[in-house]
């Protein structure tokens, strides 16, 4: 166990994104993820291809947004390349994409949405921030483990996953009437619980194997 926590490759990840998080990633789920490969790509590409629909859904919804709507609109794009880069790796490995139930990981942070603009959107942003934070961080952890052509692949997406962490949380302090240090708090906690907490499902943002 110890071995993966030396292994961390923490200087790939964006400054200050590990003091974003409130919780490193425990090594019984970096474990987890090496003892099912075929589970963790096609997770991954699941959420390649959410994170770009959330994207276009937020570029339809906030028309008003001239800076989100071009961030989300490169955003959309950079995940759907995401997502076809990762489907081909699963074709030469013959990984058969299927349909998987979605982790109560983006639920369990969507929960606590407020109603009102421009709160609703200031959430959703921070709740993006987090998202591409964690995936960054649990890219890093992984890298040491792989081979080097997923590695490779990996090693890319640390950087523009913790670009798009940077965007998420520079449009929420932009959309914020207010700061929002209390409220990335809260999600960071929220999130921190989600990842520390028993998991009966392994998936790419799930907890601690039960
Ligand atoms: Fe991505
Ligand atoms: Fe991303």
């Amino acid at each position: 166990m110890t071995a993966i926590s030396a292994a961390a490759p923490d200087d790939l990840l964006p400054a200050g994104l590990l003091d974003f998080l409130n919780c490193a990633t425990p090594d019984a789920w970096v474990e987890a993820a090496l003892a099912n490969p075929e589970l963790l790509l096609i997770d991954h590409a699941q959420c390649e291809k959410k994170a770009a629909s959330t994207a276009m859904s937020l570029l339809y919804r906030y028309v008003d947004r001239p800076l989100l709507m071009t961030k989300m609109s490169q955003l959309a794009r950079e995940e759907l390349l995401h997502f076809e880069q990762v489907v081909k790796l699963m074709e030469a490995r013959g990984i058969v994409y299927r349909h998987l139930s979605a982790s109560r990981y983006a639920e369990g942070l969507r929960r606590h949405l407020r109603g009102e603009e421009p709160w609703r959107l200031v959430d959703i942003l921070i709740i993006g921030a987090l998202i591409e934070a964690r995936s960054c961080e649990r890219f890093a952890r992984l890298i040491p483990h792989l081979d080097d052509e997923l590695a490779k692949f990996y090693r890319g997406l640390v950087k523009s996953e913790g670009r798009h962490y940077e965007d998420y949380l520079m449009l929420a302090r932009q959309a914020a009437p207010a700061a929002i240090e209390d409220r990335v708090a809260f999600f960071a906690e929220r999130e921190a619980e989600l990842i520390r907490m028993p998991d009966t499902v392994f998936r790419f943002h799930s907890g601690v194997p039960a």
